[in-house]
């Protein structure tokens, strides 16, 4: 039998006031994989990321993660637990130096020499860390306030990273950084629950893709899988004529 997700919705619902925005949301994270969600502006994406860190509650429906029920858990115990949130909009304290915003990741350790240690560690995985360390953190760009956000979301060594749109506003030589710490992150053994906007590169770095309409999942399948169904092509994938142009290809040698 294959062993339970690390991460699992069922049936969950959720909204901010009266109405419905999560619909009945069915969603399996595996350990070890980057699994990236995407969908149309106002899907639920961001509202989905929220019932997993606590920031919403769901109405219905359970949020199992390691075979506990946390859906109904305060943020800062699903944190303590594992699951760590870097949300859409930059989060660092811009006035806060470079390593100590580092540092702030650690906030539930008291042991100062083992946060030290944590952080040296992940600072040789994130190079920025180290080679603006007493900068102010609001002086970077952009993309290097993703890689360091990314970086302190892994002080308290958490199971399960969800990262909202991780590559909006970057430049593209950005966007491939980001992309590339996430598979490092998954090779080093850590789970990814991803929204993206830039539906084609989140699901290239993928293993799973899921699809999210109208608060439902409406398809699952590998990230190859998805970036090769026309359908999600056509309402997803953007400029999509070389994607089809290569499907025209395919088809005509098929035939
Ligand atoms: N704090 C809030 N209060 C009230 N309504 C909200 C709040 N946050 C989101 N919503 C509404 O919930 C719906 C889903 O929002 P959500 O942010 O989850 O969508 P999304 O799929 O992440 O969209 P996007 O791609 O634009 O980020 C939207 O209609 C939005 O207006
Ligand atoms: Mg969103």
């Amino acid at each position: 039998m294959a062993p339970e997700p690390l991460l699992t919705l069922s049936g969950v619902t959720a909204g901010y006031g009266a109405g419905l925005i999560l619909k009945g949301v069915d969603l399996e994270v595996e350990a070890g994989k980057v699994v990236c969600l995407i969908g149309p502006n106002g899907a639920g994406k961001s509202t989905v990321l929220k019932t997993i860190s606590g920031l919403l509650r769901p109405k219905s429906g359970t949020v199992r993660f390691r075979g506990e029920e946390i859906g109904q858990l305060r943020p800062r115990e699903r944190l303590l637990r594992g699951v760590v949130h870097v949300p859409q909009d930059r989060s660092l304290f811009p006035e806060m130096t470079v390593w100590e915003n580092l540092i702030m990741g650690a906030f539930s350790l008291s042991d100062g020499a083992v946060v030290k240690q944590r952080a040296e560690a992940i600072a040789e995985d994130f190079p920025i860390v180290t080679s603006r360390r007493n900068a102010q953190a609001g002086s970077l760009s952009g993309g290097e306030q993703k890689q360091v956000e990314l970086a302190r979301s892994l002080m308290l060594d958490p199971a399960l990273i969800l990262l909202d749109e991780p590559s909006i506003g970057l430049d593209p030589k950005s966007r491939v950084s980001v992309f590339e710490s996430i598979r490092t992150l998954a090779d080093g053994g850590r789970t990814v629950l991803l929204v993206e906007q830039n539906a084609r590169s989140g699901l290239q770095a993928a293993d799973k893709g899921v699809v999210l309409e109208a608060g439902r999942v409406a398809l699952t399948g590998t990230g190859d899988a998805l970036l090769n169904d026309p359908e999600v092509a056509r309402l997803y994938l953007g400029a999509a004529s070389h994607v089809s142009l290569e499907q025209v290809e395919v088809a005509d040698g098929a035939a």
